[in-house]
C-alpha cells in the first residue's frame, strides 16, 4: 500500500514509456467493486490483444480485496497491468508485468454535457477495441471537449459513423428505440453498454445494437435540433443522459431516463452481474 506521491513503479516500466499496458475502471459500492468478472474477462481480452502474457488475475483480485478494505470511501476503482520493465523503445523483454490497483471517491453526475471531437476514432487500428493505457488520443480529445464546456467528447471513426467516447460508449434515442453502435465502429465494447443490453432486453425496454452504417456521426445534428436524444454508458457513469451537446442545451429523453433508472436499480441488487 502506498499513498498516490510515493514511488511505486520502476521509472522504465513500459506501461510509461510507451504505454504497454491494458487497464480496467470499476465503479465500487458499498466497499464492493461493480461487474468485476466481467472487468476482469475484459482486462485479459486486451492483454491478449495487446499480444501480452497470461495475467495473474489472482494477484489482480488480491490487489483489489486489499485496496477496498483500505478505501471505505471508494467510488472509483483502477486496476492496471503492465508489461513491466522493459526497454526504452516499443521493443519488449520478458520480464515480470507489473499490477497496479488504485481507487478514490467518485461522484456520479445524473447528466453528462458532450461535444463533437474534431479527430476520429481509427476502427483499423491495431488497438481498436482494447483498453490500453495509450489513452493520450483521449487525454487530448477531452481536454477539447472540457475547453468547450463539455465533459465528454464524442468521436466519429474514419469511415464517419458514430463511434463512442472518450471513456463511454453512446446510445442514441430515435424512432421509440435506443441504438447503440455495433462494435464494428471500432469502439469499446463496454460493460456498461453490455449490460443496457441485456438488461433492457430482459425489461423489455427498447434498446438494440444498430446494424451496420445504421448510426453516421451526423445523427449527432438531429441529436442538436431535438429530434433524437442521446446517452452515454461508462463506469463510474453508467448510464447518464446527455443534457447539453456543442452549446446546445437538450431534453432528456423519456427511454433515455428509464434506461438509467433501470440500471441504476438493477446495478443496486446485482453487484456482479
Ligand atoms: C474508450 C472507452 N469507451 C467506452 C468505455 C465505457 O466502457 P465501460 O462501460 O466498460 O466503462 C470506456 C470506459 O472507460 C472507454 O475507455
Amino acid at each position: 500500500m502506498v499513498a498516490p506521491d510515493e514511488a511505486a513503479l520502476s521509472a522504465v516500466d513500459h506501461g510509461i514509456t510507451v504505454g504497454d499496458g491494458v487497464f480496467e475502471t470499476c465503479a465500487v459500492l458499498g466497499g464492493h467493486a461493480f461487474a468485476l468478472t466481467r472487468h476482469l474477462a475484459r482486462l485479459e481480452r486486451s492483454a491478449a490483444g495487446m499480444g501480452m502474457a497470461d495475467l495473474d488475475l489472482h494477484k489482480v483480485r488480491g490487489g483489489v480485496d486489499a485496496v477496498l478494505a483500505a478505501a471505505p470511501d471508494a467510488g472509483r476503482l483502477r486496476i492496471t497491468v503492465t508489461d513491466g520493465v522493459g526497454p526504452l523503445g516499443s521493443g519488449r523483454s520478458a520480464g515480470p508485468q507489473t499490477v497496479i490497483v488504485a481507487a478514490t471517491p467518485a461522484v456520479v453526475v445524473p447528466t453528462g454535457r458532450a461535444a463533437r471531437s474534431p479527430w476520429t476514432r481509427n476502427e483499423n487500428s491495431a488497438v481498436a477495441g482494447l483498453k490500453t493505457t495509450s489513452y493520450a488520443e483521449n487525454v487530448v480529445a477531452l481536454a477539447d471537449a472540457t475547453a468547450k464546456g463539455g465533459d465528454e467528447s464524442v468521436f466519429a471513426n474514419t469511415r464517419g459513423e458514430l463511434c463512442e467516447g472518450t471513456g463511454s460508449n453512446v446510445f442514441i434515442e430515435i424512432g421509440g428505440e435506443l441504438v447503440t453502435p455495433p462494435l464494428s465502429v471500432g469502439c469499446l465494447a463496454g460493460i456498461t453498454r453490455e449490460l443496457l443490453l441485456e438488461w433492457g432486453a430482459e425489461a423489455g425496454l427498447p434498446v438494440r445494437e444498430a446494424k451496420d452504417g445504421e448510426l453516421p456521426f451526423s445523427v449527432l445534428d438531429q441529436v442538436a435540433a431535438g429530434e433524437a436524444r442521446m446517452l452515454l454508458t461508462g463506469s463510474v457513469r453508467n448510464v447518464q443522459p446527455t443534457a447539453w451537446l456543442d452549446g446546445v442545451d437538450l431534453k432528456v429523453g423519456e427511454l433515455s431516463s428509464a434506461a438509467r433508472d433501470l440500471f441504476e436499480r438493477n446495478m443496486r441488487e446485482r453487484i456482479d452481474p
